[in-house]
């Protein structure tokens, strides 16, 4: 058996659909997305991002699948099979993937407490107390983090040592149709709601006023959101394209995975920013707003109903963060599977649980400051250890402000948007965009939109590509 074949690959389109989607789809949507758009203006926020979406993010996305589908391997070896000079480029991906685990699996262990929680309110169990000061109070108890931390760590390792079929595309071809029901019925539920309406006029009422005074500030937090929420410049794309078979459209399902995480951005923005208003509570509630914010209105709705919706909410955000961090775990799992392939190392499986395994452990240390810190309280304020600004007694600077900042500053600031301007140059000027079209071509279907490509890779796609990468320089540093 080829390398390829051990490797694994998808068992259907549907399923390679569902855990593509189910990458997209995470915290960036449900958290990121509807607080973002709470900050920057609602409407021309949905526009402007919009726009990148087609322009910058459609294309890099179907850039990375097509690589990773021609060349049959990981972010490290996909790369360094291109082209000798850029290999690094695959390595730039997996360090940021791997900074990235180390504290979304934070973040996925704090919706879990949050899930748990709900689940035993619905009892009768109340493990938040007084709901206003629940956020801050578990923020600083550092056992609590961890033991959430660690449980969502547990879980993502074991869908990832299933393998691609068995695990991966199993779980989310049952987690995505059951996040977008859910979804869909706290929807319904928060527009029955008698006020939500003014939710809905700041999501889709036609007014440009926010663009006149910070266009750039809508712009480049569009751009950043837009650029996370598409799991872009972690290889992620690439490397579950390295696991599609060769009759499989490429073109066709990336359009579907860009529609369908922004109809979920959307979805989400329509469940929060409406509940806020019913509610009588600020849209600008920053990242508080899944955590606090949300807590309030569940609170607010009160008795068994708030209870469920709240259960229902948190479980499906679970839902969304699990798929996505298990996808992120795969990107550097599946570099080690391919070099133990490679040197017929690890046998039948590619030693894929022991690789597993080790990043786990590696995560869940490198982790560790991100769930002790308090996002930042510091031992000043209650939490076991300091932030980086803290520790170094140096003014607080957006990059420094706690230790999940400076790991996304690493990351997300710097080498995704870095990785994916250079990945696009490449195939504007060097590569070439036939490249890419001929590894779409081979499923029978003629792509469309060669010019459209060409002048997209060439010019505008690196443009937006710039306008992410100083937008977040100028966010961690300005
Ligand atoms: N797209 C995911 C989200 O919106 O939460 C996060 C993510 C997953 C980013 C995988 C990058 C990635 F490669």
């Amino acid at each position: 058996m080829s390398d390829h074949h051990r490797r694994g690959t998808f068992g259907s389109n549907m399923g390679f659909l569902m855990a593509a989607v189910g990458s997209a789809v995470g915290l960036g949507n449900i958290w990121g997305f509807p607080y973002k758009m709470g900050n920057n203006g609602g409407f021309v926020f949905l526009l402007v991002y919009l726009i990148l979406a087609v322009f910058v993010g459609m294309c890099v996305m179907m850039g990375e699948m097509a690589i990773g589908r021609k060349t049959r391997q990981g972010p490290a070896g996909a790369y360094r099979a291109l082209s000798q000079k850029f290999g690094w480029l695959g390595w730039l991906a997996v360090i940021a993937g791997f900074v990235i685990l180390c504290f979304y699996l934070v973040l996925g262990g704090m919706v879990l407490r949050y899930a748990v929680g709900y689940f035993l309110a619905m009892f009768g169990v109340d493990t938040f107390g007084d709901p206003a000061s629940f956020f801050g109070a578990f923020l600083t108890n550092g056992w609590s983090m961890v033991a959430f931390f660690a449980l969502f760590a547990i879980i993502n390792a074991a869908i990832v040592m299933g393998g691609v079929e068995g695990g991966i595309e199993r779980f989310n071809k049952f987690a995505m149709p059951a996040l977008f029901f859910l979804l869909l019925i706290v929807l319904i539920y928060v527009a029955c709601q008698p006020g939500a309406g003014e939710g809905y006029r700041y999501i889709f009422g036609v007014n440009f006023e926010p663009l006149k005074t910070d266009f750039l500030g809508v712009v480049k937090t569009a751009a950043g959101q837009m650029f996370f929420s598409l799991s872009l410049g972690m290889a992620i794309m690439l490397t579950y394209g390295s696991y599609l078979p060769e009759s499989e459209n490429i073109q066709k399902n990336t359009v579907i995975i860009v529609a369908f995480d922004t109809l979920i951005a959307i979805m989400a923005g329509m469940v929060v920013l409406p509940a806020c208003a019913a509610f009588g509570l600020d849209y600008g509630g920053g990242p508080g707003l899944l955590f606090a914010t949300m807590q309030m209105v569940f609170h607010n709705m009160g008795g068994f109903i708030g209870n469920l919706m709240g259960f229902l909410f948190y479980f499906l955000v679970f839902l969304a963060a699990i798929s996505s961090s298990i996808s992120i775990m795969e990107g550097t799992v599946a570099t080690r599977v391919d070099r133990n392939f490679r040197e017929n190392k690890g046998g039948k499986s590619g030693g894929r649980r022991r690789a597993s395994l080790i990043i786990t452990i590696a995560a869940l240390v490198l982790g560790l400051p991100v769930a002790l810190d308090g996002l930042g309280s510091g031992i000043a304020g209650g939490a076991l250890v300091n932030a980086p600004a803290q520790i170094l007694n140096i003014a607080v600077h957006g990059w420094n402000d706690c230790w999940l900042d400076l790991y996304d500053m690493i990351s997300e600031g710097i080498l995704m948007p870095l990785g994916s301007l250079i990945m696009a140059l490449c195939i504007g000027w060097s590569w070439g965009t036939d490249m890419i079209l001929d590894e779409c071509a081979k499923c029978g279907v003629k792509p469309w939109g060669r010019r459209f490509f060409e002048v997209c890779y060439k010019v505008i796609t690196p443009i937006g590509m710039l306008i992410v990468l100083y937008g977040q320089i100028v966010s961690f540093f300005g």
